[in-house]
């Protein structure tokens, strides 16, 4: 009775086994039937063999150069078919012209086991995420960044401080990027919780313990990430998290002590993110039957996402910035005159506003970054009704579609010499700007970067102030390895410059 047990169960495995094997099999034809070129999958992994070894950043680069003559290209997500576009006209199709066939972004980590991952800005699905979107948006007006940029300008001057202190007097190794992430964690102290705290001070900032959490890429932690962002059933089925436990858990418990010091001293902070959502609390349509859980993750999820997007890719682009400025003087020099040149104009000693909007050349360089280095190189999308991208192709419902930006950033109709860190390329750019689709750092249409204005607000405060104090010299190669756990781009070992005091 017990082998006939054991026969059984042995073939009920193997049969589920070859059921899986044909369905992966057949799937991985998928492109070839429909006449797609298509990157040649692995069993199992698809196109996604190269995790946690490569980064999704280089090898988005790869696929540009081996497919450069590609508007799109067949991909897989493990055993899922997925599009790659990597044309400009077709991604202003994606993301704009016809944004209502593909709506949601593909990544997601299941509404019941992660309820701030789903339910943030950046993964929360229509009809929700327009609601969401409408509510959230006049945090970012002209007139909030000018306050806020008073307040970045502050912990600019400490970031200037703090680089004499460590690197000039004490010689301390550098770690630029994790010197950024304490320089803009500061800053979103402020702008989420109203709490005035400097990391960069060494003093207690309970936002350095969340922030510290949310952007060490672990092989586990970049393993996850990646499982929800490019294979959302897996991140389901095994309760995967979009933001980490500790990092969840330190923000929960910080939101509610804000929520309760408010409540006792009636106090309100209009110019903070808590306060705002405490507002839209009081007159969020929820659909009918939700729990009152609802609310309350609905409003830490933005605090959550709003903590990620500020602290991490402006960290990033401040790194690569100042590591390109080190290897280009001439460009460096040029920086450093406009920059001194408008701080006479203006009389003041720190650049407001107003100002730092007309350091044309600081513009310049900080879009030629963004162009070279795009933090984020692909912009998900699923999509949602049938959509005829060309006239050879329809993509079907559910198709995870990628707009590959490394792609068009690096192609030389678009950039010649792509490679070529030059400023030159944007001199008259602004900060509105997308030069007919060939820049999407930030990406575009209705799902385009919430927080752009206040990113590079961020980047131009620290620039301005570090570029008038130091020069920078090399300390790294020119072109920084890239960190295989991290989903998006970053320099492995944080990137190093040396910072010579001006005289
Ligand atoms: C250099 C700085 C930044 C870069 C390069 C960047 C890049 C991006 C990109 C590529 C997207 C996806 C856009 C798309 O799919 O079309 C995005 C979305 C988003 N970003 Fe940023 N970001 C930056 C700064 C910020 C800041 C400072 C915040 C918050 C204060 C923020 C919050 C968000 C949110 C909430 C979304 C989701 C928007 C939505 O789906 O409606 N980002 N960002």
């Amino acid at each position: 009775m017990f082998g006939f047990i054991i026969e059984l169960v042995l073939v009920f495995i193997i049969s589920c086994l070859t059921i899986f094997y044909l369905f992966v099999r057949s799937n991985y034809g998928y492109w070839k039937k429909r006449g797609v070129p298509y990157d040649k999958p692995k069993f199992i992994f698809g196109s996604l063999s190269f995790i946690m070894r490569r980064s999704f950043w280089d090898v988005f680069y790869d696929l540009s150069k081996k497919y450069k003559n590609n508007d799109y290209l067949g991909i897989f997500m493990s055993w899922k078919p997925a599009l790659m576009i990597m044309s400009k006209d077709l991604a202003k199709k994606v993301l704009v012209k016809d944004s209502d066939s593909f709506q949601d972004r593909y990544s997601y980590s299941g509404m019941k086991d992660d309820p701030l991952g789903s339910l943030n800005l950046f993964s929360i699905k229509s009809p929700m995420w327009i609601q969401m979107r409408n509510e959230l948006s006049p945090m970012f007006t002209s007139l909030r960044l000018k306050g806020v940029t008073e307040l970045m300008n502050i912990n600019s001057t400490e970031l200037v401080r703090r680089v004499q202190k460590d690197y000039i007097d004490k010689n301390k190794p550098v770690d630029l990027k994790e010197l950024f992430s304490m320089y803009t964690s500061d800053t979103v102290a402020y702008t989420v919780f109203g709490i005035r705290v400097s990391a960069l001070k060494d003093l207690a900032s309970p936002l350095w313990d969340i922030t510290q959490h949310m952007v060490r890429w672990t092989f586990w932690r970049g393993l996850e990430f990646t499982m929800v962002f490019f294979l959302p059933v897996i991140a389901e089925i095994f309760r995967l998290k979009f933001f980490s436990q500790p990092a969840t858990e330190h923000i929960r418990k910080l939101f509610h002590e804000v929520v309760a010091q408010r409540k006792k001293t009636g106090e309100s902070n209009d110019k903070d993110l808590v306060n705002h959502l405490l507002k839209l609390k009081a007159n969020l349509k929820l659909p009918v039957g939700s729990d009152a859980e609802l609310a309350d993750n609905l409003m830490m999820a933005q605090v959550a996402v709003f903590i990620l997007g500020s602290i991490e890719t402006s960290s990033i682009t401040l790194t690569y910035c100042l590591n390109e400025l080190a290897y280009h003087p001439e460009e460096q020099e040029k920086l450093y005159q406009e920059v001194t040149a408008m701080l006479k104009e203006s009389g003041k000693e720190i650049l407001e506003y107003d100002d730092l909007l007309k350091v044309k050349y600081l513009t310049a360089c900080m879009h030629e970054t963004l162009r070279k280095y795009p933090p984020v190189p692909h912009l998900d999308r699923v999509c949602n009704k049938a959509y005829q991208l060309t006239e050879n192709l329809t993509v079907e419902p559910g198709t995870p579609v990628y707009v590959n930006v490394v792609s068009i950033h690096y192609n030389e109709d678009n950039y010649p010499e792509p490679e070529e860190w030059r400023p030159e390329r944007f001199i008259n750019s602004t900060d509105s700007d997308n030069h007919d689709f060939t820049f999407l750092p930030f990406g575009e249409g209705p799902r385009f970067c919430i927080g752009k204005r206040y990113g590079m607000m961020q980047i131009r405060t620290a620039i301005a102030q570090l570029i008038t104090k130091y020069r920078f010299e090399p300390a790294a190669p020119v072109k920084m390895e890239s960190d295989p756990y991290s989903v998006i781009l970053g320099p492995k070992g944080g990137g190093k410059v040396k910072f010579v005091p001006r005289t």
